[in-house]
């Protein structure tokens, strides 16, 4: 197996991508590297919170849909056209509905898979490449979400999703580690973080039926730690310098995790031998 490549994050001058830029943690994340000098281009499938985001943050805004593969693309051949290299880019942009899994419709299914799943597949087509071009460094950031590893009730499609973008990521960075690339590849898994996921409707055509529903989680659940997407954003270049494969926006929820794979291991043990 060849040995990792050593590399030197260098932020400013570099070129980042983030997906679902104009709002939220993608806003948050485009800022921070904004400030640490990156040129940075935000892709986003609502071209009004798009060209605001683009203009206040002073940064480039790129009309993206990342559940089509030719917009990602076109995103990609833009981004080398303006500068000539992309060092990170985040596949962030995702939608939250809720919705019993009994009572979805496969549009509905189709809805959250293809935002939040084929979405990052897309992205790490179009830019994976890209980034292993670089002679020095490149980083692909996965926006997954707590939730893969807890569970949550009423979030069936979207826990799929982001299960599925979790086990990509961490499949990727061990490909990326035992080619010796030079490229990194992060998950990031937040907690609860104040946006407009509660809006994830929006972006979504009319549809006949629909099993799915908007939920406001600061008032569902008063009791969570919300915190604020240049919070996020810090981190997420805290863990690309560091090269570190999780972002765990909210430790304290790890210990739901331990108690989940403690009762896997449990139920998956040999029961013990019976004495003779
Ligand atoms: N807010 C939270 O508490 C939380 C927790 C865990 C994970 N996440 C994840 O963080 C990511 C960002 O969500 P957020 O909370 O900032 O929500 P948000 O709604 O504020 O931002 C999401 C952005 O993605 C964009 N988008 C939606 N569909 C798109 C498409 N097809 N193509 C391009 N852009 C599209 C939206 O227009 C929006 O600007 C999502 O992947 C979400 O699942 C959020």
């Amino acid at each position: 197996m060849p040995l990792a490549a050593s590399r030197k994050v260098e932020l400013a001058g570099a070129t980042a991508v983030v997906t679902g830029g104009a709002s939220g943690i993608g806003k948050g994340i485009a800022r921070a590297f904004r400030d640490a000098g990156s040129n940075v281009v935000i892709a986003d499938i609502d071209e009004p919170e798009l060209d605001a985001a683009a203009r206040s943050l002073g940064v480039l805004g790129i009309a993206t849909d990342v559940a089509d593969p030719a917009s990602v693309a076109r995103l990609a051949e833009r981004v080398m056209a303006e500068y000539g290299a992309v060092h990170v880019i985040c596949n962030n942009a995702g939608v939250g509905p809720f919705g019993s899994i009994g009572e979805m419709t496969l549009d509905d299914w189709s809805f959250v898979l293809r935002v939040n799943l084929q979405g990052v597949v897309n992205g790490v087509h179009a830019f994976l490449p890209l980034l292993e071009r670089n002679p020095d460094w490149g980083h692909v950031v996965n926006t997954s979400s707590i939730a893969a590893l807890i569970s949550p009730p009423l979030a069936g499609a979207y826990v799929a999703s982001k299960a599925a973008v979790l086990g990509l990521t961490e499949v990727l960075a061990a490909e990326l580690k035992a080619a010796g690339s030079r490229v990194g590849a992060t998950a990031l898994l937040p907690g609860t973080v104040r946006t407009n996921i509660r809006h994830s409707l929006r972006t979504r055509g009319p549809v006949e039926a629909s099993g799915l529903y908007e939920v406001d989680l600061e008032e569902r659940r008063p009791d969570a730690r919300f915190i604020e997407p240049e919070e996020v954003g810090a981190m997420v270049l805290d863990a690309i310098r560091r090269d570190d494969l999780y972002v765990v926006t909210h430790p304290e929820l790890l210990p739901v995790v331990s108690e989940r794979h403690a009762r896997l291991v449990a139920g998956a043990a040999p029961a013990a031998t019976p004495d003779r």
